[in-house]
């Protein structure tokens, strides 16, 4: 059981996916079979986590002619990443991805960040001193590049992810494809209200990551607050007799956003799909709302070194 977005492409996007990141190598594989057989239709990709090529080994077990799924039944979703963004590069990175998947087309690519890092085959290219080597190719040009995949058939629509307000309207104004989707953190401690009705108001869907506050980030350090351990998320979750991670995705849902929770155990792969038998009243819509302290957990590196070339409450 799940419940769908329709995207402005017109393609249907379930509600709750998989999400990949920091599933390690070794435990994704499993987690996207338990996915899969527990009625996920949704798995969030990227070239970036490292573990493409395993996603697509369970995926070569589910999915096909004569296996329990036809391709047209799952939605996945995969990102161009940073080192990526020349024009001469893009095809090539998605064409690696749907390799690694072993799939012929994307339902979804997005860019994965608005900047662009140099080129080449290091994930994060970096100059003597530690600091991120950028590159000066805009995303207006990667976002160009993007759309002939589009017309090429290798990806059904394209979007973004980390894009602020004023940089998803940049490609809304030169786009000939739209970007259907942006992906950015979104948890009750960073609800995005803003966002989310700019988002809106230009027909872009939201995709919540780290929509359980992303606990295994990491860098996590234990002077920062727990979303899943909130103690009035708590509390509702006890009324509903649901858990707190099932309060928060009902939560996503509830307010339009598409959420991809990470979990490498089944059980909880399962838990986190299991929120379409209840729905949670206004007043606590309310309250897991006002829990918002704009709280990033995904703060990106360049901040750490000083640059502000992204910010996304501008
Ligand atoms: P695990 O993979 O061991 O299940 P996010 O999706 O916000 O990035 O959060 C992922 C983190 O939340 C992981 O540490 C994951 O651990 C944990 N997690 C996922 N689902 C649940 C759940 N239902 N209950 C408790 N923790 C969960």
């Amino acid at each position: 059981m799940n419940t769908f977005v329709t995207l402005s492409s017109g393609q249907k996007m379930p509600m709750v996916g998989l999400g990949t990141w920091k599933s390690a190598p070794g435990q994704v594989k499993q987690a996207v079979l338990a996915a899969i057989d527990c009625g996920y239709r949704h798995i969030d990709c990227a070239a970036a986590y490292g573990n493409e090529q395993e996603v697509g080994e369970a995926l070569a077990l589910r999915v096909g002619p004569g296996k329990d799924l036809l391709r047209e039944e799952l939605f996945v979703t995969s990102k161009l990443w940073n080192t990526k963004h020349d024009p001469e590069d893009v095809e090539e990175a998605c064409r690696t991805s749907l390799a690694h998947l072993g799939l012929t087309y994307l339902d979804l690519y997005l860019m994965h960040w608005p900047m662009a890092f140099q080129r080449g085959k290091e994930l994060m290219p970096r100059w003597e001193d530690g600091s991120i080597r950028y590159s000066d190719t805009h995303y207006r040009h990667t976002w160009t590049a993007m759309e002939k995949l589009v017309d090429k058939g290798l990806v059904k629509s394209i979007g973004l992810s980390n894009f602020n307000a004023r940089q998803t309207d940049d490609i809304i104004s030169v786009a000939r494809h739209k970007p259907v989707i942006n992906q950015v953190e979104c948890h009750p401690f960073l609800s995005q209200a803003d966002l989310l009705s700019h988002c809106r108001s230009v027909a872009v869907c939201v995709t919540a990551y780290s929509p359980l506050g992303s606990g295994d980030r990491p860098w996590a350090s234990s002077d920062e607050p727990s979303v899943l351990n909130d103690p009035q998320l708590g509390a509702i979750a006890q009324r509903y007799q649901k858990t707190a991670a099932q309060v928060i995705v009902r939560w996503h849902v509830q307010r339009g956003v598409v959420c991809i929770p990470k979990s490498v155990m089944p059980s909880r792969i399962q838990q986190n799909l299991q929120v379409f038998d209840f729905s949670l009243s206004e007043d606590d819509m309310k309250l897991i709302e006002s829990l918002n302290r704009n709280k990033r957990f995904i703060v990106p590196s360049i901040e750490r070194h000083g640059k502000k070339v992204w910010r996304d409450a501008e």
